[in-house]
């Protein structure tokens, strides 16, 4: 798809999220992940006059998409929600009565060939969701060391084949620039020897290089502590996630802020003395409807948490 194309994407549990949110019409709410708008259009038409909506994402296309939203009480910020406390402290914005945290990546990244993310197209090797700043994928894979190319494809592509890749990737480098998604791609093809049914021999190692070009799971580990302090007592936090090492961090994460802390072996504490774990955890783990994958295959990995602020 090109330049030209509809930039479109379907908001994933976009009902489910905006009613997790629990939104109060005056209240102050931050969707950190903008895109292209689905889940904050839905929460400003839940919002009163006086409510206020702060959007933030790291991608220049979202940013310039967001300016359509013409709405007094919305704020949109270019930056990684990595660093919502400065964002929020920017916009005189204290605490705040939810936060929203769609991980994972818009349609129109991946479905605009140049921005470099699928293995579909022909394109520059890329992968930056902040375009204007930082290394690419190419950039990196001309010089990662071996082990180091090894280690992201094997923990953030859980790959088997993550050496051979990473073999490959020294050996066809010494040759040639790779800097394009079908060469990264072709050399993957060759290195990984058995096929997973439905899947392309490359996804393991494109959605690998995409986490660690974007420091993804690092900003979502700095990004959850900094929201849960916004919090106001009530105030929720709706995390969407898309594949497994994301859930694993927000399931942990929710977890440890949410269960009493431990009592002190041989002290005369008791439980009751405790304070009160900042978190509580509202409801299970959702995930969407067959309905909404059947219209959004997107959908399927989603798996959605939610938790509220006790004080
Ligand atoms: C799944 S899309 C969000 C879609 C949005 N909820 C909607 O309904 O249109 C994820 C968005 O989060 C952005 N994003 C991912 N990681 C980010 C980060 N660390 N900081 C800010 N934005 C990020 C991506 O650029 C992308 O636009």
């Amino acid at each position: 798809m090109s330049e030209g194309a509809p930039q479109v994407h379907l908001s994933v549990l976009l009902q489910e999220a905006v009613e997790a949110l629990a939104v109060k019409p005056g209240g102050i709410y931050v969707d950190a992940t903008f895109g292209r708008g689905g889940h904050s259009r839905e929460i400003l038409a839940r919002l009163g006059p006086q409510g206020r909506l702060v959007a933030l994402d790291r991608d220049p296309a979202a940013i310039a998409a967001g300016r359509m939203l013409d709405d007094a009480r919305f704020t949109l910020a270019h930056a990684a929600f990595g660093r919502i406390a400065a964002v929020l402290d920017g916009f005189d914005v204290g605490q705040v009565d939810g936060v929203l945290l769609d991980l994972g990546m818009s349609s129109p990244q991946l479905d605009e060939a140049e921005r470099g993310f699928s293995f579909r197209y022909d394109a520059p090797l890329d992968m930056r969701m902040d375009t204007s700043r930082g290394e690419t994928a190419a950039e990196w894979l001309e010089q990662a060391p071996q082990a180091e190319i090894e280690r992201v494809i094997r923990d953030y592509g859980e790959e088997r084949f993550a050496h051979a890749i990473a073999e490959a990737v020294v050996a066809l480098r010494q040759q040639c620039r790779i800097s394009s998604t079908r060469q990264f791609a072709a050399l993957v093809e060759k290195a990984v020897r058995t096929r997973e049914p439905g899947k392309h021999p490359a996804t393991r190692s494109f959605q690998a290089l995409r986490i660690h070009i974007n420091q993804e799971l690092e900003e979502l580990s700095l990004a959850l502590p900094a929201c849960a302090a916004r919090l106001v007592a009530g105030g929720r936090l709706v995390v969407i996630s898309f594949h497994s090492l994301e859930d694993r961090i927000v399931k942990r994460f929710l977890r440890e802020q949410s269960q009493p802390a431990r009592l002190p072996a041989r002290l005369p504490v008791r439980a009751a003395d405790l304070p009160e774990p900042p978190l509580r955890l509202i409801g299970r783990a959702l995930r969407a409807s067959a309905a909404e994958v059947a219209a959004n295959p997107r959908a399927r990995s989603a798996v959605m948490r939610v938790a509220e602020k006790r004080r």
